[in-house]
């Protein structure tokens, strides 16, 4: 089986003179697959992210050791535009995610990027405002959504464009409990239709969801 995401035995710490942050987590996500990753705050969740998607080292730096590998090439072979095809990354703190006045400018980022056809990028973006129930956010400026609308726009934005793998930071963090199980029903979807999806969370909910759960803190 061709895995969409492999990580074999990585150890990361953010300077030389520290403690490993984790030492040897090595798992493997084919398509369908939810894994996820718990561990309290500061266990290094995020930091996994960041090496899983090469924010570390293309933009933080550290001392980095294992093998990566997305659709069976090595991550280092891949350049930031290749690799966002690829990926869709949720990030924890939406603030960072969200660069456009409305929110239906910031669902047409990606799809306009990836060259889609003008009438393709419409409709794609009617049917997520429904399926997600945010057709009344539409023409808000994102500067103004409230935390978990962030989050939840943010999230919206990624499948605008298909991504097969898909890395998910504290996804239901600020979340209402109506949003929160409309967000399980649409990863248990997407995982259906072969998407493979890595969740960051404690939330016992996601946890439930997921074919496999690492604690990041059995690896220190
Ligand atoms: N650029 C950096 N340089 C040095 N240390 C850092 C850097 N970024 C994060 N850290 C530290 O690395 C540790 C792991 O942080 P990380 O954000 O990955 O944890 P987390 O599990 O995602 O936490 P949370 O649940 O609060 O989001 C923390 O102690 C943090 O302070
Ligand atoms: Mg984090």
């Amino acid at each position: 089986m061709r895995y969409q995401l492999t990580c074999q035995n990585l150890k990361f710490k953010y300077s030389i003179k520290n403690n490993w942050l984790f030492n040897g987590i090595s798992f493997q996500l084919a398509k369908g697959d939810i894994i996820t990753i718990s561990g309290a705050s500061g266990s290094g969740k995020t930091t996994l992210l960041h090496l899983l998607s090469k924010v570390i080292p293309q933009v933080k730096t550290g001392v980095f050791h294992g093998k990566i590998s997305v659709k069976g090439k090595n991550i280092s072979k891949y350049s930031p535009p290749a690799l966002a095809k690829e990926m869709g990354v949720l990030w924890q703190y939406p603030d960072r995610q969200l660069i456009f006045p409305t929110v239906e400018l910031e669902l047409a980022f990606y799809p306009e990027n990836f060259n889609l056809p003008v009438n393709t990028i419409r409709d794609r973006i009617k049917r997520l405002l429904q399926e997600f129930a945010i057709e009344d956010l539409k023409d808000r400026d994102t500067t103004f959504l409230s935390f978990g609308e962030k989050k939840f726009v943010a999230l919206t934005s990624l499948l605008t464009y298909n991504p097969d793998i898909l890395l998910l930071d504290e996804l239901t963090s600020g979340l209402s409990d109506k949003k929160e199980k409309l967000v399980v029903e649409k990863i248990k979807s997407l995982a259906e239709q072969g998407k493979a999806i890595l969740i960051a969370d404690n939330n016992p909910i996601i946890d439930k969801l997921s074919h496999k759960s690492i604690n990041i803190e059995d690896y220190k």
